[in-house]
This record gives structure tokens, sequence and C-alpha cells, in this order.
């Protein structure tokens, strides 16, 4: 009598997948991320690791995001959030072209690099540019004790535990929790969003990690459409404001293991040239989670639908029947505040590019040609 198993397999936990264990573990690294984060209360935000003081945080003048990938993306949502929350300009790059672009820096800028491993080259080189100039370099990492958290001079952990697959999936979604409290901290000592506002948004984010469990639970439709869709060589995403940010992380998702070439595009640029792609059954995937960009949007899901495009809309449970009627598929995401959309309506665009690279038989954990850690510039 023997039994079969190995390490790896020992470490899947029973998923078939490390990328599926890990979007799976999504609910406890948002509860682990936030967790004593949070006032027992529920009224404040409480980050004792950082060492900036209160009036440093008065002194910001602008804030720069620098980072790449997945990281890059969860920074282009860190925008919005610090700049809905705190009101200070913020603008995030990508950290390989940052340093080539003479970028402004003073001491009063705030530099916040956001990086999975902590290692990536480009991302380390920008931090240390930030630094010769005088900024203040806030990292947000998941791994302690890598060189970025080192450099740093403050840093703010993601608890998503080790990521194995390269395709990153809870890092970025913890990345996403991460400016969801420094943002909130800003608010807090700024004064710029009321008592109310911010126990809100904590209730809001307290109820994330069922919420993604609830997501997770219609993994089966999710796959019907990614066997669908993965049967197509191009396909598109479209969305407005934080949809968008989200629509270029489905994307790479997409595109880094299942091979699917795929864009994706601010909703009302696509009829800037794009929508000349657009023909009888190209699929496009269409974000429409924000209450105040709806119904412009939903006129741009008709651009693509009057030239036969086949659009599965994404969007929360109380905009769902709206948005059915002029969609072919929709999968909700449940009701949350406007800025923590991101941290759900990404769940189902995971789960798309995992059972799509599943059903072409790629190796998911291992896409080709891809590094989990790039160390070279
Ligand atoms: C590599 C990985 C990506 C990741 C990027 C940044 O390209 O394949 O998944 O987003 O590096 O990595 P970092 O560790 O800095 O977040």
């Amino acid at each position: 009598f023997t039994v079969d198993w190995d390490i790896a397999t020992a470490e899947k936990a029973g998923f078939d997948h490390f990328m599926l264990k890990e979007i799976h573990e999504q609910p406890k690294a948002y509860r682990d991320t936030m967790g004593s984060r949070l006032s027992p209360d529920g009224s404040r935000v409480v980050l004792k690791e950082l060492t900036m003081t209160e009036q440093q945080i008065r002194d910001i003048r602008n804030v720069h995001i620098v980072a790449c990938g997945t990281a890059y993306h969860a920074g282009l949502i860190g925008k919005t959030v610090i700049e809905q929350l705190a009101r200070i300009p913020v603008e995030t790059d990508v950290a390989s072209e940052y340093r080539y672009r003479s970028p402004i820096i003073t001491p009063n800028t705030l530099v916040i690099v956001v990086s999975q491993s902590g290692e990536t080259a480009d991302t380390l080189a920008a931090l240390r540019e930030a630094k010769r100039c005088g900024a203040h370099v806030l990292a947000i990492t998941n791994v302690v004790g890598s060189s970025v958290a080192r450099e740093a001079d403050d840093v703010l952990f993601t608890w998503a535990g080790p990521e194995i697959a390269v395709a990153s999936t809870k890092a970025y979604t913890t990345q996403l929790v991460a400016f969801y409290l420094f943002g909130l901290h800003l608010a807090q000592v700024l004064g710029t969003k009321d008592e109310a506002f911010i126990r809100d948004m904590i209730a809001a984010m307290k109820s994330l990690p069922e919420q993604v469990e609830a997501i997770l639970g219609q993994s089966e439709a999710i796959k019907a459409a990614a066997e669908d869709m993965s049967k197509h060589d191009d396909l598109f995403f479209i969305g407005r404001g934080v949809d968008y940010a989200v629509s270029l992380e489905g994307s790479l998702k997409l595109k880094e293991i299942s091979y699917i070439h795929s864009e994706a595009y601010a909703a009302g640029e696509l009829k800037h040239g794009t929508l000349a792609l657009i023909e009888e059954n190209v699929p496009v995937i269409a974000l429409a989670t924000q209450e105040d960009l709806l119904e412009k949007t939903v006129s741009n899901i008709k651009e693509v639908t009057a030239r036969g495009g086949k659009v599965l809309g994404i969007t929360s449970e109380r905009y769902a029947q709206e948005l059915a009627k002029s969609v072919n598929t929709v999968f909700t995401i449940p009701q949350t505040h406007a800025l923590l959309t991101p941290a759900l309506a990404v769940i189902p665009l995971q789960l798309l590019a995992y059972y799509a690279s599943l059903a072409r038989g790629n190796d998911v954990d291992k896409p080709r040609n891809l590094a989990k850690s790039v160390t070279v510039e």
C-alpha cells in the first residue's frame, strides 16, 4: 500500500493549483491585513507601525506611487483612493519609466513603492532615487525583510502570506486594502472626511471577506464563461474610473496565464479607435460598478452590442437588473462602498483568467516566459 504525494501537492491544500488556492485565501488575507489596524469599535484606522508624524502628513504636497505589473495596477486604484479620501494630488508610474522621466520629487513628496516581493529591481531603483531626492518613502510589501522593506522609511506590510503562483492575486487585493487603510489614515489626520464617513467605510471593509466568499460561490458560472472565452484569440475589457483600473488588472491576468490577447480600455475611449476591432462575437468584459458612471458605461456597452460584440457585464447587485438589459451575461458582486468595489470586482476576473488558462491546457502556476520576481532592470 503506497500513498502518492509530494510537497507541492501537500502545500496546495487540496486545490489543483497554487493560483486557485491563493484566490480562495483572499478572505483570510483581507482579515489578516485589516486585523489589528482597525479600532475595536470600528471608528478609526490605527497604523501603529508608521513613523510618519501628523506634521509630516500635513506637509505632504503630492504623492507618487511607483510599482511594476500587478502592483502598478494596485497603485492606480491607490491614486483614486488617496485623492478621494485625502484630496492630495497623486501620480502613479510604472517603476521602469519613473526615474527616466525626471520626476519632480521634493522633500514634501511622499513616494509610495508597491511590491509583493520587495525585490523588483526597477521598483527598488525608483525607491533609491526618491530617497536621493529627499522624499519620504513608504513601502507596501508582502515580504518582511525584503530589500524594499529594509530601505524604505516606512512600511505597511500586506499580510497575504506567501504567494507562489506567478500570477498575483491575494498580493494585489491586500495591496488595495493597504491603500484603503492608508487613505483613511490620511483622512483622519487631515480632517478631509468626517467620522460617519470613516465609520461607514470601515464597516464596509469588514464585510469584504464574506463578500469575497459569496463571489467564490459563483465559480461554476464563471468557469463556464471562461471556457467559452478560451475559444477566442482576442478580447477586450472596458470600464470607467476604478473599473478601468480593475479592467487593466483583469486583462493582464488573462494574458499572463491564458495567453489570450486582450486589451483594457477606458470605456469612453473605445470609440476613438478600438471600436474598429469590434465585430460579430468579439467578447467584451464590461465593468460597471459605479453608480455615477453607470449610464455612461451602458451607452459604451451599446456601442459594442450594436456591432455584434458579446458583452459580459460585471456590476453590483443594485444595478444588475439595469445592466442585464444591455449585456449578454451579468455577474454580480455584493453591494459595497464605491471606493471598495475593486476589492470585489477583480475576483471574477481572477477566476476567468484561471479557468481560461485551465481550458487551454496551460501551466497555470508557471506561465511561459514569466518570473515571479524580476530582479533585473
Ligand atoms: C513580475 C511578476 C508580476 C508582478 C511584478 C511586480 O513581473 O510576474 O506578477 O506583478 O513582477 O512584482 P512585485 O514583487 O514588485 O510586486
